[in-house]
């Protein structure tokens, strides 16, 4: 097959909206991106997937079917401002890999859920559509996440030991050696809390450049006890992580846990707390590697909070080696986790077992997602 273009959407937890990319893979998976496009979430539609993140809501089984249904129009609004770029017609794609929005993530349970509406999404575009990426990798005892490590190895493998970090909603590494199969695990939140914290205090929905958080002073001890009072930052790879656990309430518990320890001199402004949750993602993200990768001689990084100068800065001072963004080795940080899902995309095609079970901790590989054809 010459020529195999194909799709990837990604929205993730930090419910910004929708990345997009078509790209064109080489008959051993390598991508060529062709145009990219970015579709923000309407704010009605964000507040009900963050409604729908909870477990308290009322009717939520319509409630998620008709999100599902507006996501897919979101979705196809996309697909058309691609192939409009690209000047390539639907007929030439042959498929959209769609992840969907996670509402619950609950792989210890058996179970992880995206909305997602794929068979009106190859009704909207034309297109055959795979989607449901991450539930067979859960049926077979795995984690479901990160997905993206085969496809990091595919694009990013150096001669030397390199960490893929993904800074979305959440933070991920993808630890690549030569000659061995990736590693992959999420680390913690990477923006989600810091986006929280910082739409409350400012109304923005996420502190642009980290300029925000830079004005503030991290607070050592704060976050520390972020570290030390949550049972997740210990438990060993594989291990994967979402709104499910980092939420308001687990970071009011830590506030008010902090309060009572600091005297009135002493109390934190809100930009103190920006910028300890900053910290609280460059530490997490440090106990990783100096857990599983000290040997790394660089880290690429990728996702939205590569833009976050005061981050970048951060990691650079923590790990200890060179910290830059994937555009350096070719792709650009938006790109990378929605290419990824077309490659996902382009690997079911072709009965690739895509996942990696020394990632996920799933019994075996297994060829990922299902397809609803145009
Ligand atoms: N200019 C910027 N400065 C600081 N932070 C930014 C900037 N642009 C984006 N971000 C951060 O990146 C986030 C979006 O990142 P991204 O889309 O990679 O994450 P995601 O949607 O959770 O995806 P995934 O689950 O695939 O990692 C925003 O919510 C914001 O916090
Ligand atoms: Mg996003």
């Amino acid at each position: 097959m010459s020529d195999s273009f194909y799709i990837g959407l990604m929205s993730g937890t930090s419910l910004d909206g929708v990345d997009a990319v078509l790209a064109c893979f080489d008959s051993a998976g390598k991508p060529t991106v062709h145009a990219r496009a970015c579709e923000l979430f309407p704010e009605a539609l964000r507040a009900e997937f963050l409604a729908l993140n909870r477990t308290d809501g009322f009717n939520e089984l319509a409630r998620s079917a008709l999100a599902a249904n507006a996501l897919a129009e979101l979705y196809a609004r996309a697909v058309d401002t691609l192939l409009k770029k690209s000047c390539l017609p639907a007929t030439r794609i042959h498929a959209i890999g769609a992840h969907g929005q996670t509402v619950r993530h609950q792989p210890s349970q058996g179970f992880t859920i995206q909305l997602n509406a794929p068979a009106r999404l190859a009704e909207l575009t034309n297109i055959s559509v795979v989607a449901d990426f991450r539930s067979r990798d859960v049926a077979a005892g795995g984690q479901g996440a990160p997905l993206v490590p085969m496809f990091h190895a595919g694009v990013f493998s150096s001669e030397q030991p390199r960490v893929v970090l993904n800074l979305g909603g959440i933070a991920n590494i993808t630890i690549l050696r030569p000659d061995t199969d990736p590693i992959g695990f999420d680390t913690g939140p990477a923006n989600v809390l810091m986006d929280l914290w910082c739409q409350l205090h400012t109304g923005a929905s996420y502190d642009a450049d980290g300029a925000w958080g830079a004005g503030g002073r991290s607070h050592p001890d704060l976050c520390q006890h972020m570290i030390d009072s949550e049972p997740w930052f210990k438990l060993p790879a594989p291990k994967s992580t979402g709104r499910d656990l980092f939420h308001q309430q687990w970071l009011e518990q830590r506030l008010l846990h902090m309060a009572g320890q600091l005297s009135t001199r002493e109390q934190l402004r809100p930009a103190d707390i920006q910028a300890t949750l900053r910290t609280l993602t460059t530490q997490s993200v440090a106990l990783a590697i100096r857990n599983y990768a000290p040997d790394a001689a660089d880290v690429l990084v990728c996702g939205g909070g590569a833009r976050n100068v005061a981050l970048m800065q951060e990691l650079q001072l923590a790990l200890g080696c060179p910290v830059r963004a994937t555009d350096d080795a070719g792709i650009d940080t938006q790109d990378v986790e929605a290419l990824a899902f077309a490659w996902l995309a382009w690997a079911h095609q072709r009965g690739i077992a895509a996942s990696n079970p020394s990632v996920t901790g799933a019994k075996g590989a297994r060829i990922l997602g299902a397809t609803w054809p145009a």
